[in-house]
């Protein structure tokens, strides 16, 4: 079965989710990148459609980690919650994304539904109950996550080894594998106490996921997000439970269920839902959410439900929200999942807990009229196909080149011209007219002709949510505007043709009129200012609508005086940014110090050195750099991994040795030094091609050998 490919014309409303925040911290430019600037810059390509669209979001305010803060620190999970509410409402106000509604997992209308929703699929017979044995801190009367159990290694004697893994040697742990295991609340020693759980059997799903996913969307989702759902079908499905002992989160609605709350990955989900609602109670339309939720009856009422999220979200939004959405019955399922890859940050990953971010709140405060400019960098480099890097030199580089240089030249220059030549009036011509049209040179009429394929372009690209490649062709258009007064260069003219230069004049006018609109979903504040400067929004009251785009005669009458658009960022900004970076990573090096005991590296004899060999041996030895994209343990080999790396345009498979020392999930993503030409092997029935670089650290963890900055992949190392 194949499905062709739609559009937001075969739609009659859309939900646009954006994945609800943790409620126990701040948001990075990575979150910013990976969800809520293209689900933004989406919803606003459909408000300008007319297109009928909700776009829900709000905190995620249950979980474990909220809960045991709450413990460790002694307040009230309540208090945690309300204070990071408050700070992500706030950042993304002040940046600008809209949300038509920014609800809580908290509230009360949360809670019915979602327990609505626990209720269905437990009367349909959906879950399955389990009952086992897990560890409880008696003092703190709960039960413990594997993460809040500590001890000591039983393979590397580590004190401070995890309930599920040792950091030390990097050994995957169970609970009760550790020794002598303390809690990580108390600090006493837990007990085993057996306790039951309803389960979601994903397995039975595995046939109509199949269909749904492997078959329906090959062509429709991202590859990337297609990648890992099959690879979780094909992995094989098992239950998952859906509840927890916990006492903060959303109560099992069952008699049996005390001190039972829903799994924090079932309840938030819904809040989608919950959203959505409130809005419709907002609106004094109480049963409204219902049409963008529920499946129609008539097929013209089609709605439809596009997810917006980080590749870390995939599994839940993919397969197991829509086996809930499924199983209950009534709800259509996403159309889409535009999940977005990882940006990382000065050749490091982001990490909260490391303080190697850079927080939105505080680029607002420091940058308040800086918005579009990070806007503009964050979808240049959306991590949309792969992993990407941001930088403060590429955040410098695309505003000096690319807006001030391209996008701020060219509207500064049509608007100062027709100022100066004609006191703002925008010439009288008739751009549609066929015997002016006629009167055209060929160059005039390429120009024109680019307003209408670049439409066209960003168009597909907004629908097929390609952002990074839709604001490429946005300033396309700028390009070819500042080629067009380049290559005319009525300045040159004005005194010798001014009839001519009217037509050079009003060309670049509509081609700036058209390069706002075609901006608009992408950088609203500068669109904003240049139909401002035009007198282009008095159009339309609700703002501009993107029928608009493509049409020739959009201005006549008086323009305003120009003003500014980009200001230039000055190398100091840099370098001040990356210092701050730099003093944030050094001070919590500096803590991690003093409360972690040292390695000493004294009196270890290193292993001989080989002997000595000429330059001509050496050169024979390729080495590159690549970057892990998958990694999958290989049956019935504990040592192995079988890992898929990339090389430039090209896919490798290597099997390598490390399964004890990481585990998959860990090492998507980092870059490591592979040794590229030596002769491919068979290794339990997996053709290794090449090898991946490692050492050995003083304690026999395997450490990767890789490259000081991200460096393309394929490079050298010589
Ligand atoms: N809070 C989760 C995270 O930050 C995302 C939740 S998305 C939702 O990873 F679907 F559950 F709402
Ligand atoms: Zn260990």
């Amino acid at each position: 079965m194949s499905t062709s490919i739609k559009t937001s014309k075969d739609f009659k409303r859309t939900t646009v989710t954006a994945a609800l925040p943790y409620a126990n911290g701040g948001l990075h430019i990575g979150h910013i990148a990976g969800a809520y600037l293209p689900a933004d810059t989406y919803v606003r390509y459909l408000r300008m459609k007319n297109h009928d669209v909700v776009f829900v979001c709000g905190s995620d305010e249950h979980g474990a980690a909220i809960t045991l803060r709450a413990k460790k620190e002694g307040i009230s999970p309540k208090e945690i919650i309300d204070k990071y509410d408050t700070l992500l409402k706030n950042s993304f106000k002040d940046f600008g994304i809209e949300f038509d509604i920014y609800h809580r997992t908290s509230t009360d209308l949360h809670k019915e539904t979602a327990q609505g929703f626990f209720t269905t699929l437990y009367e349909k017979g959906v879950f399955t109950k389990q009952t086992n044995e897990q560890f409880y801190d008696e003092k703190f009367e709960q039960f413990l996550a594997d993460r809040y159990i500590v001890g000591t290694c039983p393979n590397c004697q580590n004190d401070n080894a995890f309930g599920d893994q040792c950091e030390k040697c990097g050994s995957t742990l169970s609970p009760t594998e550790l020794i002598n295991p303390k809690s990580a609340l108390s600090g006493e020693k837990p007990v085993l106490k057996s306790t039951s759980h309803w389960f979601l059997p994903l397995q039975n799903y595995d046939t109509w996921l199949r269909e749904w996913i492997l078959e329906d969307k090959k062509d429709l989702w991202r590859t990337s997000v297609y990648g890992q759902c099959k690879s979780w079908i094909e992995q094989g499905l098992h239950e998952r439970s859906m509840t927890r002992d916990l006492d903060w989160g959303v109560p099992v609605p069952l008699q049996d269920a005390d001190g039972k709350v829903l799994y924090v990955w079932l309840d938030a989900p819904i809040g989608y839902i919950s959203a959505t609602k409130q809005w419709a109670k907002n609106q004094g339309e109480e049963n409204k959410w219902e049409k963008y939720w529920l499946k129609q009856k008539d097929e013209a009422e089609n709605s439809r439900l596009i997810h917006f999220i980080g590749k870390d979200n995939i599994v839940f939004h993919c397969l197991i929200f829509p086996i809930i959405l499924k199983s209950h019955g009534d709800y259509i399922l996403p159309e889409n999942v535009p999940a977005n890859n990882f940006l990382n940050l000065e050749g490091d990953k982001i990490s909260t807990s490391r303080e190697w971010a850079v927080w939105l709140n505080e680029y607002v405060k420091e940058f308040p009229t800086k918005k579009d400019e990070l806007r503009y960098v964050l979808t240049s480099i959306a991590p949309e196909t792969k992993d990407s890097e941001f930088t403060w030199a590429t955040f410098q580089s695309r505003i000096n080149n690319e807006l001030v240089d391209t996008l701020g030249n060219f509207v500064n220059r049509t608007v100062v011209l027709i100022n100066k030549y004609y006191e703002g009036t925008i010439p009288n011509i008739d751009l549609e007219n066929a015997e002016i049209k006629n009167s055209l040179t060929d160059f005039d009429k390429e120009t024109l002709e680019g307003i209408k394929t670049q439409t066209e372009k960003v168009s597909q690209n907004l629908e097929s949510f390609n952002f990074r490649e839709g604001l490429y062709q946005v300033m396309e258009l700028a390009r070819i505007g500042n080629k067009y007064l380049a290559t005319t260069e009525p300045w040159k003219l004005q005194k010798t043709e001014p009839k001519r230069v009217e037509q050079i004049m009003k060309i670049s006018a509509e081609l700036t009129a058209n390069l706002s609109i075609l901006m608009c979903p992408f950088l609203p504040e500068t669109s904003a200012k240049i139909a401002q400067m035009l007198n282009l929004e008095s159009e339309s009251k609700e703002g501009l609508k993107w029928d608009l785009a493509g049409r020739l005669n959009l201005l006549d009458g008086k323009i305003n005086k120009a003003t500014l658009l980009f200001e230039k960022i000055e190398d100091e900004l840099v370098e001040s940014q990356v210092k701050k970076l730099e003093d944030n990573k050094a001070r919590k090096m500096q803590e991690l110090k003093e409360t972690h005991s040292r390695v000493s590296n004294e009196d270890k004899e290193i292993a001989p050195i080989q002997p000595e060999i000429q330059f001509d041996d050496f050169s024979k030895i390729d080495i590159r750099v690549a970057t892990i994209k998958n990694a999958e343990p290989i049956k019935k080999a504990d040592k192995l991994l079988k890992i898929t790396l990339e090389v430039g345009e090209n896919e490798v498979t290597v099997a390598s040795g490390i399964a004890e020392h990481f585990s998959p999930e860990e090492i998507i993503g980092k870059q490591v030094c592979w040794l590229a030409n030596l002769a491919p092997r068979k290794m339990r029935g997996v053709v290794s091609q090449g090898m991946i670089l490692l050492a050995e650290n003083e304690n026999g963890k395997l450490v990767f050998v890789s490259p000081e900055k991200m460096v393309n992949t394929g490079a050298q190392v010589k």
